[in-house]
């Protein structure tokens, strides 16, 4: 099956978009709220779509449960956890969003979710997209089973996005309003 790589939970559209730059933390910061001021929040919105945070994250209802719910992020993180949160994915792995890892007796390693405990089997979920498509390992087979220390979510997620873009991207965020979902 999958061998020795991570899931491909979802197809992130990079391909037909331009290389900017493979921003790092000190690129972009210091940033303050001030520098969120201002800010064209509908680009934002349209860089966070581009840069396929959607098809992981819900803000206001829409948007993927790969991850998690990104609507009050801004609220929750500083301006720089935020950024730290994206571009360095696996430094800090949210609790219940992490994967796991089965090791078999084949060398062949499997990133999922364990699912179920049968008893002679464990269940387990490698295709996030194909949720009931679950796998049935017999235990004889595993040698290890553990969290994995790489994020479901792929680092360089930035890197098709110009600092304006990324700026504004942070303002639909800090600025966002639920009851205001209908800008396109
Ligand atoms: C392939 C799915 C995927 C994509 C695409 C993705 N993320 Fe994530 N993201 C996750 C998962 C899973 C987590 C939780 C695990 C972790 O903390 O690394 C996460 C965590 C985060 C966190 C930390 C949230 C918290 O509560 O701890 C932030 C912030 C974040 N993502 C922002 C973004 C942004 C912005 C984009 C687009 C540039 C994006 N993500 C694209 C899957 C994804």
């Amino acid at each position: 099956m999958i061998a020795g790589s991570q899931p491909k939970s979802v197809s992130v559209d990079t391909g037909t978009r331009k290389f900017v730059k493979l921003w790092s933390l000190e690129d972009l910061l210091p940033l303050t709220a001030e520098n969120l001021e201002d800010r064209d929040i509908s680009n934002g919105r349209q860089a966070f779509t581009a840069a396929s945070c959607f098809a992981c994250h819900r803000v206001n209802g829409e948007g993927g449960s790969i991850g998690p719910d990104l609507s009050a992020s801004m609220r929750r993180f500083s301006i720089r956890d935020f950024l730290e949160a994206v571009i360095e994915p696996s430094k800090v792995i949210s609790d219940h969003y992490g994967v796991s890892v089965i090791r078999k007796t084949d060398g062949n390693q499997i990133y999922g979710n364990v699912v179920n405990y049968y008893g002679d089997a464990i269940g387990f979920q490698s295709d996030s997209l194909n949720a009931a498509d679950i796998l049935r390992i017999p235990r004889k087979d595993i040698v290890s089973l553990e969290l994995s220390p790489i994020s479901p979510m792929p680092p360089g997620l930035l890197s098709t996005l110009t600092r304006e873009d990324i700026l504004d991207l942070l303002a639909y965020l800090h600025y966002e309003n639920p009851s205001t979902g209908n800008d396109d």
